[in-house]
């Protein structure tokens, strides 16, 4: 292949998942997507604490899934691989992962190469029909049992023009009663007008669309299912397991159950 053929990844301009690898301390980002984590870091500080308030907040809810007897889990938006990622803290489960980013499906795919129980597909979220109907996700996960889909830090890079609320819709649709949603976004609820404009500078300056929302309509997402204890909350007051940091404020995190 010349390099004429060679597929453009898109190394030269941010991308969010490796701005969040960045953040959580990994090595699978470039010089442009550590300059938009820096900018959005040097404006915003709370944002340093946002990755791990999530993550955290993923692997709480995944082990408390494995207790509850999910035994499949739909990781979408699942970002490049970091540390205690699905498939290892439910490590019994079923797990497909999927991400429209070909760099982080790639990784994903290697590291699961030895992992029977456990793939990662490219789709787009914003198609959600197509990853219900992928024969990699049909062959792992039955949605005629209880699954797992897991939304975090994915639905606030959908903007309202790709409508996150239909994905999330679909989703909730295709699971059988006893399946869970799991999700984490960026909330409003704490910015001033002023931080708002801020943020929609840096949102120009990086390239990345991200979307704050109000917690009602974070809220919205699970029309009809039953929130799990304690609610929609501050991401680390989900459930904490150990003494928590105080709370950015900026990420909403919840359970909720099919009934
Ligand atoms: C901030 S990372 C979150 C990673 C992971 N969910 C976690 O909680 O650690 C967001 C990921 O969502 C992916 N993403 C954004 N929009 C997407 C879409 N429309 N379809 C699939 N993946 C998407 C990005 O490529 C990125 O890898």
């Amino acid at each position: 292949m010349t390099e004429r053929d060679a597929p453009d990844l898109g190394f030269g301009s941010p991308a969010a998942s490796r701005i969040y690898d960045f953040s959580l301390g990994g090595k699978d980002n470039y010089g442009p997507d550590r300059e938009a984590a820096i900018r959005a870091f040097q404006t915003f500080p709370a944002a340093r604490l946002l990755p791990r308030e999530n993550r955290k907040f993923m692997r709480r809810a995944v082990r408390h899934l494995v207790d509850a007897g999910i035994t499949q889990f739909l990781d979408i938006g699942c970002g490049l691989p970091g540390k205690g990622n699905v498939h290892q803290v439910a490590a019994d489960a079923d797990v497909v992962y999927v991400d429209h980013d070909p760099v982080a499906v790639v990784h994903y795919q290697a590291l699961l190469h030895a992992v029977p129980r456990a793939t990662a597909v490219r789709a787009d979220a914003r198609r959600p029909h197509e990853i219900l109907a992928h024969p990699e996700v049909t062959a792992l996960i039955d949605f005629g049992r209880p699954v797992a889909v897991l939304m975090t830090a994915v639905l606030d890079l959908i903007t309202d023009a790709d409508d996150p609320e239909a994905t999330v819709r679909a989703f909730r649709d295709a699971m059988a009663p006893g399946g869970h949603l799991v999700v984490c976004d960026l909330t409003d609820a704490v910015i001033t007008p002023a931080e708002r404009d801020t943020a929609a500078e840096l949102v120009r300056a990086n390239g990345v669309a991200v979307s704050l929302r109000p917690p009602a309509r974070i809220a919205g997402y699970f029309d009809g299912f039953e929130l799990l204890e304690p609610g929609l909350v501050n991401a680390p007051e989900w459930r904490p397991d150990r003494p928590h940091e105080p709370a950015s404020g900026w990420l909403l995190a919840g359970v909720g159950r099919k009934p």
